[in-house]
């Protein structure tokens, strides 16, 4: 009961009982559980209850909550360190390691979150390119900033939020929506809006209507069609960065965006988020150029050392990838197979560690209107299910789950034993 009244209470108090509104739980009409502390893929609630935890705080914990060397770096550093708003050589660290490993990005600025991240890029892509239309694809989120809220995947998705009242009309006027892998619509939107269009924004493997990968044809179109029309393209790899692959999506797919966004893992779990890229346009940053862009808390040296700690060890240890793709492989074929047995219509798109199971009977899901066919009722019974067995997944069908470097074989069995005693 105490997880329970510790929500009933926290809903006089916080809009809903949480700060994010996907933690609420609604879409699948459980009240969540109360999450006291975790180690490694276990979650532990107010009642003493484990998870194994397949959502890593919607993405930073790679490494698997509280590792050992995050932990200490944590430590360590706030004895003497807790904020300065003044430069550090934690910052130069963190923002050297990323630059001199991860390819186009020549320098970065650090932010506070995803949604300070994508904002703070499309605004530098405007300022640079003297346009102010974005591209952005249905079904995609890049953070709450207005000019995102149309269209967005993650809980406006979730939620049924067709956009959001608040956001003025003013605001997203210069927002561009096209169809993910549909290149005819970007396209369309270059020849109606010629001139005008700074940038497309894109999670290049969406995340955020669940997982859905674009496709590479799609990817080089883009790529070809920005240098075309004189516009940046920008990667969002707030969810992919450092998780695909230690270089994000930009290096499967082979591809040079003109900016790209982190926060998640990069910050180790810790509030960060991060844009960078090529020089040239990063310099028209202030205070070297004019775009304006601020915050006193960025770069902040407890957040510099977490996300150090994280970058260097996922850096230091290439193998930690073979391992989240081996896991997440033997998820993956199980949930098929044990489905197919069941004669339950899945889909499973993965790419890495990041993988969705969509409770759908079309042969494969690659575009938003597929994913809205998404049997949305059985995911809440799946997930009412998996929740009680004690596997802590996304409560919602438009999210990924994930694998971290301390899940075990041992997890992905019990996964797939709580999936053979699913009924649909
Ligand atoms: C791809 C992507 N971009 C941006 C954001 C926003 O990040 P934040 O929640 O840190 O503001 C998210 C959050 O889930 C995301 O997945």
């Amino acid at each position: 009961m105490r997880n329970e009244s510790i929500f009933i209470e926290s809903k006089k108090y916080i809009p809903g009982g949480v700060n994010s509104p996907v933690r609420a739980f609604k879409d699948v009409d459980i009240l969540p559980p109360i999450i006291k502390k975790a180690k490694g893929a276990i979650v532990t609630d107010e009642e003493d209850k484990d998870y194994i935890d397949f959502v890593g705080a919607w993405g930073p914990m790679i490494l698997g909550h509280n590792d050992d060397d995050v932990v200490k770096a944590i430590k360590e550093t706030s004895e003497n360190a807790i904020a300065f708003g003044a430069p550090t050589n934690l910052e130069l660290e963190l923002a050297k390691l990323i630059c001199t490993t991860v390819p186009n990005v020549d320098m970065i600025r650090m932010v506070n979150s995803g949604t300070e991240a994508t904002m703070s890029a499309v605004k530098l892509a405007r300022g640079y390119t003297g346009k102010d239309k974005i591209i952005k694809f249905a079904g995609c989120y890049h953070g709450h900033y207005d000019g995102f809220l149309v269209e967005a995947g993650s809980g406006v998705l979730t939620e049924n939020i067709p956009g959001s009242p608040g956001v003025p009309q003013d605001s997203i006027k210069n927002t561009l929506i096209a169809q993910f892998n549909d290149i005819e619509s970007v396209k369309e939107l270059f020849e109606n809006y010629k001139d005008e269009i700074a940038g497309i924004i894109i999670e290049p493997i969406a995340g955020n209507m669940g997982v859905i990968p674009a496709s590479q044809e799609f990817i080089n179109s883009l790529r070809q069609l920005c240098d075309k029309e004189e516009a940046l393209l920008i990667f969002d790899e707030v969810m992919t960065g450092f998780r695909v692959d230690y270089k994000g999506a930009q290096n499967i797919y082979n591809i040079k965006p003109d900016l790209i966004s982190f926060a998640k893992i990069m910050g180790g779990g810790l509030p960060c988020g991060a844009f960078g890229g090529r020089r040239e346009i990063m310099e028209y940053l202030s205070p070297v150029g004019p775009v304006y862009q601020a915050g006193t808390m960025s770069g902040n040296p407890i957040v510099m050392a977490a996300g150090l700690a994280t970058v260097s060890k996922l850096n230091d240890n290439p193998g930690y990838y073979e391992h989240l793709e081996e896991l997440a492989s033997m998820l993956e074929d199980g949930v098929k197979e044990i489905t197919k047995e069941k004669n339950i219509p899945v889909v499973i798109n993965r790419r890495g560690p990041m993988m969705t199971i969509f409770f759908n009977d079309l042969p494969e899901v690659t575009t938003f209107k597929d994913v809205k066919k998404s049997d949305t009722k059985r995911y809440s019974r799946f997930f009412a299910h998996m929740i009680k067995g004690g596997i802590y997944i996304s409560p919602s069908q438009f999210e990924a789950l994930f694998i971290n470097i301390t899940h075990t074989k041992d997890h992905i069995e019990r996964f797939l034993e709580l999936v053979s005693t699913f009924e649909g």
